[in-house]
């Protein structure tokens, strides 16, 4: 990937530039007018996220004030109920072709405000603006965008890459903990699936990140950078996860199971850790990987405060059927993205897929208890 986050043109991933740098908030206006022109902005973002940083995202981008449109927080408005009322409320309020969206907030705001911008008139540009760690290091970055259906996480959606990513570290200091942590589950996983060093630089760090008191914004600067930096990677090497991408998945069969089962009362982070463990079982158990490698994993996931059992309220029977409607089932089999080691991943040759059969899957399950 050429350029780095934080040089003046940022990191560039499919024709868009990812920016990283703290006060960018507030700074971003030239940057953004360079991108989307003289087009109308909508700012979509949450009951929460608004009322912290509209008013100053709106300020730096300058002449007529955006419109805000604002969601009720969570992942329970990630729905085709908001994207209708959204794009109906763009509709109203005259919103045309001419139309640029600003993604306010975390990856629920992401994923359903990017899914407007790539419906909305056949589409139009999306500039997406994380709040969350979660939303900095991965939702932002890459073109997924989506709702969730009954059946399941993300199973109505587009490809819609944005004009322009603008990450401001600093929006940070107002991050609940839970939050913190559930950036952090997707921070190891970047490190397992890619990069030993981030996983062991994790390893010692993680703790002081998901605490209030240990962390500093120099260290967390270092971790949102080496963290943008490894997912464009991923990413700029596979646009629409056609191979090398799919290794992203690791912890998500599992971990959209758990979180679909919990009807979305929890929070994205903490069930892919849980799928982390348990899709490490299944790499152990399945000859792939090393028996040690769950408890490397598990480690680094507690020192986060990170959950690794499944609750127990769910049966392993239910986690395994509901893996079923996981968009990573091809005719009916359930693919997995599974570790071989840290930062290394099994499957290359079957595009980082692999079917698992169901007695694995439950053994894991159990084994992880
Ligand atoms: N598109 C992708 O590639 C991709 C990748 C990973 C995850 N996701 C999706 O992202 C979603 C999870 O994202 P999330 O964890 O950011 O959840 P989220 O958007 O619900 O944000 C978490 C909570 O933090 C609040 N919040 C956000 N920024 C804040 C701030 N700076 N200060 C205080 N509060 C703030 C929000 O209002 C919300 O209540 C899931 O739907 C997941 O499927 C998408
Ligand atoms: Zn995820």
């Amino acid at each position: 990937v050429p350029g780095s986050p934080d040089s003046p043109d940022g990191i560039t991933l499919h024709g868009s530039r990812i920016c990283v740098g703290a006060g960018l908030l507030d700074a971003c206006g030239v940057t953004l007018r360079a991108t989307v022109g003289d087009r109308r902005l909508a700012i979509i973002s949450d009951d929460i996220v608004a009322p912290l940083y509209a008013a100053r995202l709106a300020a730096a981008v300058g002449g007529p004030a955006p419109r805000v449109f604002v969601i009720p927080a969570g992942e329970a408005s990630k729905t085709r109920m908001q994207w209708a009322r959204l794009t109906d409320e763009l509709l109203a309020a005259g919103f045309g072709r001419d139309t640029a969206i600003l993604a306010l907030g975390g990856g629920v705001v992401g994923d359903l405000a990017g899914f407007v911008a790539a419906t909305f008139m056949r589409g139009v540009p999306v500039v997406q603006v994380p709040t969350t760690l979660l939303a900095m290091i991965d939702a932002s970055i890459g073109g997924k965008t989506g709702v969730d259906t009954r059946a399941g996480k993300n199973l109505v959606g587009a490809f819609h890459h944005p004009a322009l990513v603008i990450i401001d570290p600093s929006a940070l200091r107002t991050l609940p903990a839970a939050h913190w942590r559930s950036g952090v589950a997707e921070a190891i996983k970047h490190g397992v699936v890619a990069s030993p060093a981030e996983f062991g630089w994790l390893a010692d760090h993680a703790g002081s990140i998901v605490n209030a008191e240990g962390r500093d914004d120099a260290t967390v600067m270092h971790l949102v950078r080496e963290q943008v930096r490894l997912k464009a990677s991923i990413v700029a090497r596979d646009e629409r996860e056609s191979g090398l991408r799919k290794v992203l998945n690791f912890g998500h069969t599992i971990g959209h199971a758990i979180e679909t089962l919990s009807d979305f009362g929890r929070f994205h982070g903490e069930c892919v850790a849980i799928g982390m463990m348990v899709e490490a079982r299944i790499a152990a158990l399945a000859g792939l990987a090393d028996a040690a490698l769950p408890e490397s994993i598990a480690r680094v996931l507690l020192a986060a405060g990170l959950p690794t059992t499944p609750p127990p309220s769910m049966s392993s029977a239910a986690i395994l059927e509901a893996t079923r409607t996981d968009k990573k089932a091809r005719g009916g089999v359930v693919e997995y993205a599974l570790p071989r080691a840290i930062g290394a991943m099994a499957g290359a040759d079957r595009g980082y897929a692999i079917a698992v059969a169901d007695g694995i899957v439950a053994a894991a399950l159990e084994a992880a208890r």
